[in-house]
């Protein structure tokens, strides 16, 4: 990729928007309120606001591979802590896909070197549900389960964190666990059941 055309691409892109809002740039510097927190996997085919069609300032991003939500990742911790408690945004999405390169490689045994602890926590959601997941003889489905049930735990872990369980008892406010089909282009929502699974571990992680 030549990236001049990048910086092409930029220039048009500012044309465009001043063409339909000349001061669509002045407003931007207002500053954002985003009502959604997103959390995805950095997978080039993965890209959150092209695949929700949403504009800039919609929504809070933050990716790393495999959408983790690591309870001693300073990042992600802070990005979470910021997005609920300052932004107030009133729903945190955890967004996984399909063909995910970090789950693929969690479910396969190698030295992945500094990716190992990474990789470690996504093959602690494989021990959790071991049993289901033993149950399914295809690799296939049983990597998209994975997905699936890794969304459900770093979900959970989003659930655990003290400014979430604050916003929940406060105001409006809601965790989401998507997948998107890369082959298909489709964005699921799993319905987790936020509410049920709050009630269930607050007994454990309950902060206040
Ligand atoms: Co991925």
């Amino acid at each position: 990729m030549d990236l001049q055309h990048i910086f092409a691409n930029n220039e048009k892109w500012i044309k465009h928007k001043l063409d339909i809002d000349k001061d669509y740039f002045n407003n931007l510097i207002k500053g954002q309120r985003p009502e959604i927190l997103y959390i995805g996997c950095s997978d080039s085919r993965v890209s959150a606001e092209e695949l929700m069609g949403v504009k800039p300032g919609d929504v809070f991003v933050h990716r790393n591979i495999a959408n983790m939500v690591s309870n001693t990742d300073l990042n992600v911790q802070t990005v979470v802590n910021f997005a609920v408690k300052h932004l107030k945004v009133k729903h945190a999405v955890v967004c996984g896909h399909y063909y995910c390169g970090g789950v693929k490689a969690a479910m396969q045994s190698a030295d992945m070197g500094i990716l190992n602890p990474w990789l470690r926590s996504i093959r602690d959601v494989y021990r959790l549900h071991q049993k289901e997941l033993d149950t399914i003889e295809d690799e296939e489905p049983r990597y998209k389960r994975l997905v699936e049930l890794n969304v459900q735990e770093q979900c959970i872990n989003v659930i655990k964190t003290a400014s979430v369980q604050k916003a929940y008892k406060e105001r409006d406010f809601q965790v989401h666990g998507w997948v998107f089909d890369v082959k298909t282009g489709k964005l699921n929502d799993l319905k987790i059941d936020f509410e049920a699974i709050l009630e269930d571990i607050m007994r454990i992680y309950k902060i206040s």
